[in-house]
C-alpha cells in the first residue's frame, strides 16, 4: 500500500508500506529518523504519530491496550487519531493514508 508521511517540518511524501512491516518499520525503512527509543515495545512513545481521522477508522487493527495506556500518559499531545508506529500493524484499509510525524522526535 501507499502512504503519505508528513514530517516534522510540514514536508509530505509518498511512501510504499510493505505486509510485512509495522508502521515504524516502514518509517524507517524509507528513511524517517523515528527515535523508537524501546525497541518497539510499547513502552517509550517515541515512534507516536497520528493517523488521518478517515483511516484511523478503516485502518482495522485497534489500539493494543499497552498502546492505550503509553498514549494516556502523553495525552498532552496525543489525540484521538494517535497511534504508537510501533504497534500499527499493516492494513490494507490504510492504503492512502496520512501519517504525520510528531512534531520534534
Ligand atoms: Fe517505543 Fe513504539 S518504539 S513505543
Amino acid at each position: 500500500i501507499n502512504i503519505t508521511v508528513v514530517d516534522e517540518s510540514g514536508e509530505a511524501q509518498e511512501v510504499e508500506w510493505k505486509d510485512n512491516q509495522t508502521l515504524l518499520e516502514c518509517l524507517h525503512k524509507n528513511q524517517y529518523p523515528v527515535l523508537a527509543t524501546c525497541g518497539g515495545n510499547a513502552s517509550c512513545a517515541t515512534c507516536h504519530t497520528f493517523m488521518d481521522p478517515e483511516h484511523f477508522e478503516t485502518g482495522g487493527d485497534e489500539r493494543t491496550e499497552a498502546e492505550e495506556d503509553l498514549l494516556e500518559m502523553i495525552d498532552d499531545v496525543a489525540n484521538d487519531y494517535s497511534r504508537l508506529a510501533c504497534q500499527t500493524e499493516y492494513n490494507e484499509g490504510l492504503d492512502g493514508a496520512t501519517v504525520t510525524l510528531k512534531p520534534g522526535m
